[in-house]
């Protein structure tokens, strides 16, 4: 796992697109990203603070922006998607698809029943063997797992590789019109 997490890391830190959070209290995020394992290193810490349910402040990521929090041990992924990602994932024929799913049915609706594509959460975790996916790689301008090339497009469905489904969505509402309640 070790290994994994490290290949991610190097990875992850050339791409600078993600900011990472490791904290169960509301995610404030700054443009530079901070290493991934330093949730290795604050070992069980980390883990009781990423258990339970995290709040996110959406007003917190930019455009074309990723956050990376950690929620139950598990890395959650909040991309604030660009007009050119929503339009590519929402393009997508259902039959092109291995785990056929609308763009908007990876969606939750803010508290007036509204779906904001914009935003886009996600458990990152590779469905194939559990590899974390890089953000903005791969053929699809979504995710791509290093591990064993599974390519997921901007709305995190599996479109090319060994994994068998798309990324999860995790259990999560909003609770004001830019704050999620992840868990
Ligand atoms: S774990 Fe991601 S492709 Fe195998």
């Amino acid at each position: 796992m070790s290994d994994t997490l490290d290949t991610n890391e190097h990875i992850d830190e050339e791409k600078r697109d993600f900011i990472f959070i490791a904290t169960g209290a509301v995610a404030a995020a700054g443009a530079a990203s901070v290493a991934w394992p330093l949730v290795a290193q604050m070992g069980k810490a980390a883990d009781t603070l990423a258990a339970g349910s995290i709040e996110i402040d959406l007003t917190k990521i930019a455009e074309g922006q990723q956050l990376k929090t950690l929620w139950r041990g598990k890395p959650v992924f909040v991309r604030h998607r660009t007009a050119k990602e929503i339009a590519e994932a929402e393009a997508v024929p259902l039959s092109d698809l291995k785990d056929p799913a609308t763009d908007d049915s990876r969606l939750v609706a803010n508290p007036e029943g509204k779906v904001d594509p914009k935003y886009l959460v996600m458990v990152g975790v590779c469905t194939h063997f559990g590899c974390v996916p890089v953000g903005e790689a791969g053929d699809f301008d979504g995710w791509y797992c290093p591990c064993h090339g599974s390519h997921y497009d901007t709305s995190g469905r599996i479109r090319k590789g060994p994994a068998p489904t798309n990324m999860a969505i995790p259990p999560y509402a909003f609770i004001s019109d830019t704050v999620i309640k992840v868990g």
